[in-house]
């Protein structure tokens, strides 16, 4: 077999993104697009994005991102995307409200990702994994070209949010991404495993293994359980103290 050298990534090397050696300023790309972006500095360089600048990204450059992200794998390559977008304040102010992720309040621009669940394989919820494949093309190429983004999970129930964008019976909500230009930097944060403790030879191997308390993750579980059962109206009233709850998980800093 022949053996190819792959080095380690250095980010001082790369010359996509400034980098002072603590933090990455991904904002020169703001106006500096640079969608010949090398795939590998792409996919080192990008950190999620909670805050944007005021500027809206334009319906064009929006096109252009989902049509190139529409090149993700999709099951029996069915391609059987939706994309509901969403910048009216008030509905962003209603997902919030309804204990959506806190700084999606801030947000203007963010786009619910749907597809279409009805397949002859749904054990493997393969809707999630060819809306999942959607998500990372779209966050890698919008961060080419100077536009932050983040994915977000902390939503509603699905059978809300059905009700609420008038989803078809059909399809099932993926995601939500927000998304706007890059205002603030990001500090580079080592990934938690180094790969060679990530692959396994021929079988699963359970030494090692790290877990969330049992106990914490249940009592999380359940609390959220509830807290989406509640008619939205009170989870409304609710939303200021359930705050304190939200796991969050922030680090970019933002002028
Ligand atoms: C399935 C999924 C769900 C996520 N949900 C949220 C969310 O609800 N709120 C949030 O702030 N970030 C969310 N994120 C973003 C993660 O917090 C983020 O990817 C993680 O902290 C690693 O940071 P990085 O993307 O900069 O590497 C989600 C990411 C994924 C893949």
């Amino acid at each position: 077999m022949t053996k190819r050298f792959y080095p380690s990534y250095d980010f001082e090397k790369q010359n996509s993104i400034p980098f002072d050696g603590r933090y990455l300023h991904p904002g020169s790309l703001v106006d500096k697009p640079y969608p010949e972006m090398p795939l590998i500095d792409a996919i080192h360089t990008r950190r999620t994005s909670r805050a944007y600048s005021d500027e809206l990204v334009e319906r064009e450059t929006l096109e252009w991102l989902v049509s190139s992200a529409m090149n993700a794998p999709t099951a029996c390559n069915e391609q059987q995307w939706k994309i509901i977008h969403i910048q009216n304040k008030d509905t962003i102010q209603n997902l919030y409200e309804r204990g959506s992720a806190a700084f999606l309040k801030n947000t203007k621009q963010c786009f619910l990702i749907c597809y279409n669940s009805k397949n002859d394989n749904p054990r493997w919820a393969d809707y999630i994994q060819s809306g999942s494949a959607f998500a990372t093309l779209f966050q890698l190429l919008a961060h080419s070209i100077g536009i932050g983004s983040c994915w977000i999970c902390h939503l509603p129930n699905q059978n809300e949010l059905k009700r609420m964008f008038n989803i078809h019976h059909n399809y099932q909500p993926v995601c939500l991404i927000s998304y706007g230009y890059y205002r603030g930097k990001s500090k580079i944060i080592p990934r938690k495993h180094d790969a060679t403790k990530i692959i396994m030879d021929e079988e699963f191997s359970s030494e090692n293994l790290q877990f969330a308390s049992h106990r914490k993750m249940l009592y999380r579980h359940v609390l959220r359980s509830i807290y989406y059962k509640i008619p939205p109206f009170f989870r409304k009233k609710l939303r200021k103290k359930s705050l304190k709850h939200e796991k969050k998980f922030y680090y970019e800093v933002n002028d």
